[in-house]
């Protein structure tokens, strides 16, 4: 096979074991699918709630500088003619003609009918709320607002999966700093954001910066980073650094008349707040992490299919099995040590999953393909001994421990 089939298909095997196993659907599949638009299943739907707790923690809540919002998707004219995007979000198509990507719809009915937008970037409600979060909360520069949460783009040519899409979700923080300290904040969200790559099990080896030149930024920005990540279709953009300057908060306040400079009491000066930027799209990021994870091997001489997520990561996090289905005794203590972790673990957000379908062999396989760290199971010695078989989704060892030190074998691993 050459080279590019070969990475042609990782992206096709990933696509099919998402859908086999619910992580992605092609949305409307049942009318044949929707170009740019894709649903989530139950699994698709835990690991998007774990990547972004895990962003949470890292970018907002283990920082004592950063506040957030969740603003409305549907977007006022005038914030998107302020921020450029009415006026220059757009592609180019073939016969010459641009075309904006920006997905308009209208506000209230008959000749009150206002043109509004779906939002391009989570970015601007960020910024028209920046007097509101100094108002109520008084903090010191530098400060941050983070936001996750949709974003539309009618994007000409939606491809490659998860890549390009027309409904995307993005995770972004707005940091304001005085012009002098941009620089610095820009070095200190560059190594968060590699901290994060690494955190999420994104394959840092296939992560390389580019510098963005003066002829390929956006609009607002006097210097980018583009974060690429060597997908099986080229090395491209997986997420973003900017400096966007005063820019929005400027025209912003052009606009609408209202004064969004920030006010130094110390220093008894007035100036508008200067922004570094860290913007990652949530799709290429489950794209990237399932990319990185995805691993065929070969254990106990059978060829097998396993996602090596990050723990923190993985939809299900231990799987309980009887060891036989039809043994009640085996599955009343299996029950036991299926309701102990979901008692302790569960509530604390670490899914236990209950497995008893198809033989030993099968349920490892289902595990493994969908990332689960850790199987256990209730055979006839735990009866005896009150232990049970946990094994090791990557090495496939398996060891006995006692029924009441297994909490504190996960927390280990998982907290
Ligand atoms: N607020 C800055 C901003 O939106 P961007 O480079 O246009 O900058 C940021 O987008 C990130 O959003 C990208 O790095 C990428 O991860 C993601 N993204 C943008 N367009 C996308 C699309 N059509 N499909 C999937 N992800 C997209």
């Amino acid at each position: 096979m050459l080279k590019n089939e070969l990475k042609t298909d990782l992206l096709d095997k990933v696509v099919s074991l998402c859908k086999r196993r619910g992580f992605v659907y092609p949305s409307a599949e049942i009318y044949g699918g929707f170009a740019g638009f894709w649903d989530f299943g139950p699994y698709g739907l835990a690991l998007k709630k774990n990547i972004k707790a895990l962003w949470w923690k890292l970018f907002v809540d283990w920082r004592e500088d950063m506040y957030s919002i969740d603003a409305a998707l549907v977007t006022k004219r005038e914030v998107l003619e302020a921020s450029g995007h009415v006026g220059g979000f757009s592609d180019p198509l073939t016969d010459g003609s641009r075309f904006n990507t920006m997905f308009s719809t209208s506000v209230g009915a008959g000749k009150e009918a206002a043109t509004a937008y779906l939002r391009p970037e989570t970015a601007q409600g960020i910024f028209t709320n920046f007097k509101n979060i100094v108002d109520s909360f008084h903090p010191e520069l530098p400060f941050g607002i983070a936001q996750i949460g949709k974003a539309f783009r009618n994007e000409i040519a939606p491809r490659d999966f998860l890549f390009r899409v027309r409904e995307l979700e993005q995770m972004e923080v707005e940091y304001f700093v005085r012009e002098k300290e941009w620089q610095e904040a820009f070095e200190m969200w560059r190594k968060k954001i590699h901290e994060w790559i690494q955190a999420v099990g994104i394959d840092s080896k296939k992560v390389h910066e580019l510098e963005v030149p003066d002829s390929e930024r956006a609009h607002y920005s006097k210097r980018t980073i583009d974060f690429e990540f060597d997908f099986p279709f080229g090395r491209k953009e997986l997420c973003g650094l900017a400096y966007r300057t005063d820019f929005d908060l400027r025209n912003h306040q052009t606009m609408s008349g209202v004064n969004l400079s920030w006010t130094d009491e110390e220093m008894d000066e007035q100036f508008i707040p200067h922004v570094v930027e860290p913007s990652l799209g949530f799709d290429r990021t489950i794209l990237a992490v399932l990319l990185s994870a995805y691993t065929e091997d070969e254990m106990n001489g059978e060829k097998r299919t396993v996602l090596k997520l990050a723990p923190a990561v993985a939809p299900v996090k231990v799987a309980v099995f009887p060891l036989l289905k039809n043994k009640p005794e085996l599955v009343k203590k299996a029950r036991e040590v299926y309701q102990l972790l979901r008692s302790t673990l569960h509530v604390t957000g670490y899914t236990i999953a209950w497995d008893d379908n198809g033989n030993i062999g099968k349920r490892y396989r289902r595990q493994d393909e969908i990332g689960t760290p850790f199987c256990v199971t209730v055979d006839f010695d735990s009866l005896e001994k009150g232990d049970v078989t946990v094994r090791d989704r990557d090495t496939g060892k398996q060891e006995r421990v006692g029924i009441p030190n297994l909490i504190d074998r996960f927390r280990k691993v998982f907290v």
